[in-house]
């Protein structure tokens, strides 16, 4: 008897794993200012926080049904600035990144605003796959770093409104056709200060096929590295002019991304710095964020085993 309260208890406290293991953009963090939850960013479905799970699926652009449904607002950023992308499990802020089980990769697409996503208009301005060196992938990073994703806005692109495209790709279930979780959303953002560029895109559906390397990919297996799917990074013809960083460093400094406040890349792989991502600083707020975070998910646990018994 003891044994089938047993197995029905690990099935599930699987099952509330499971359930948690979900993820959204929440909010976005632009000089700084923390944004309201879903400024700027299209209209959240009523499963916000599931995967889209089919790369064939209209849904991989936006996470939405309706394109034509735009966000309230655009918000504005400088060309060569960064944006933070803020990756919650939950609707609130205390639940952080993303169930360390679904490893994957963060890639980062931007689209002028004007294609609404539709044709060749994508180009990748961002991508964190898997490092062997550390044994990490880019949502281990990103859960290291508070659900923080920091993103540099090419800062020679044509001013305008572009759509901003963060996605993690979730590889847990991915030895199977179809099993790769993909978890995109999109930000609004009209861009000033740039230059002249317009970078040539690729089709977002139509950018991964099910087969893909990044897509198919087995975790059990021995590997040692990791093709991000994808086209390459967009890289700038100018360097980005100085730009007054966001800089504070009471939101800033335990994120991921392209540049660091001290200029250094701080993915989380050979950083010296004293505010990096794994430091365990405090006067963040991050750890208590990521403590907060496996309280609930104890919570939710122990809530499931009482569930449990009485079953
Ligand atoms: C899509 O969004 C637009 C703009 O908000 C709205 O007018 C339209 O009714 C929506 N379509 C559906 C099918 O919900
Ligand atoms: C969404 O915004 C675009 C311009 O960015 C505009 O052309 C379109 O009419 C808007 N759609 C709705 C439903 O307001
Ligand atoms: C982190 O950055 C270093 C230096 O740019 C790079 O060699 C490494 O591959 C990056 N790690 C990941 C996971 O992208
Ligand atoms: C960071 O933000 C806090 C609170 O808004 C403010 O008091 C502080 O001066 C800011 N620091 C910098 C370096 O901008």
């Amino acid at each position: 008897m003891a044994r089938v309260y047993f197995s029905k208890f690990l099935l599930l406290f699987m099952c509330a794993s499971a359930a948690y293991a979900h993820t959204h953009i929440r909010n976005v963090i632009i000089d700084g200012e923390v944004l309201d939850r879903g400024k700027c960013i299209r209209p959240y479905e009523k499963n916000f926080n599931f995967p889209v799970s089919s790369v064939k699926s209209p849904e991989l652009v936006c996470r939405t049904t309706n394109m034509s449904a735009n966000a309230t607002d655009i918000c504005d950023i400088q060309a060569g600035a960064t944006i933070i992308l803020e990756f919650h499990e939950e609707a609130g802020r205390d639940s952080v990144g993303i169930d360390p089980s679904h490893e994957g990769p963060c890639l980062v697409y931007m689209a002028p605003l004007s294609s609404n996503g539709a044709g060749n208009v994508w180009f990748k301005i961002f991508e964190q796959g898997y490092d062997a060196k550390t044994d990490k992938w880019c949502i281990d990073t990103l859960d290291d770093a508070s659900g923080k994703l920091r993103v540099t806005i090419p800062a020679d692109i044509e001013d305008g409104d572009y759509l901003l495209r963060g996605e993690i790709i979730a590889l847990h279930a991915a030895s199977d056709i179809g099993g790769a979780e993909i978890f995109p959303n999109c930000v609004q953002i009209r861009v000033s200060g740039g230059g002249s560029a317009k970078p040539s895109g690729v089709a977002i559906p139509g950018v991964y096929k099910e087969d893909d390397p990044g897509i198919l990919f087995d975790l059990e297996s021995d590997y040692t590295t990791y093709q991000i799917p994808g086209p390459k990074v967009y890289e700038p013809e100018s360097t980005p002019h100085p730009i007054s960083e966001d800089g504070n460093t009471t939101v800033a400094d335990d994120d991921i991304g392209t540049e660091d406040d001290d200029g250094n890349n701080d993915n989380g792989s050979d950083d010296n710095n004293d505010d990096d991502d794994t430091s365990t600083d405090t006067d963040s707020g991050a750890n208590i964020n990521v403590i907060g975070g496996v309280f609930r998910r104890l919570i939710g646990s122990l809530a499931t085993a009482a569930l449990a018994f009485l079953y």
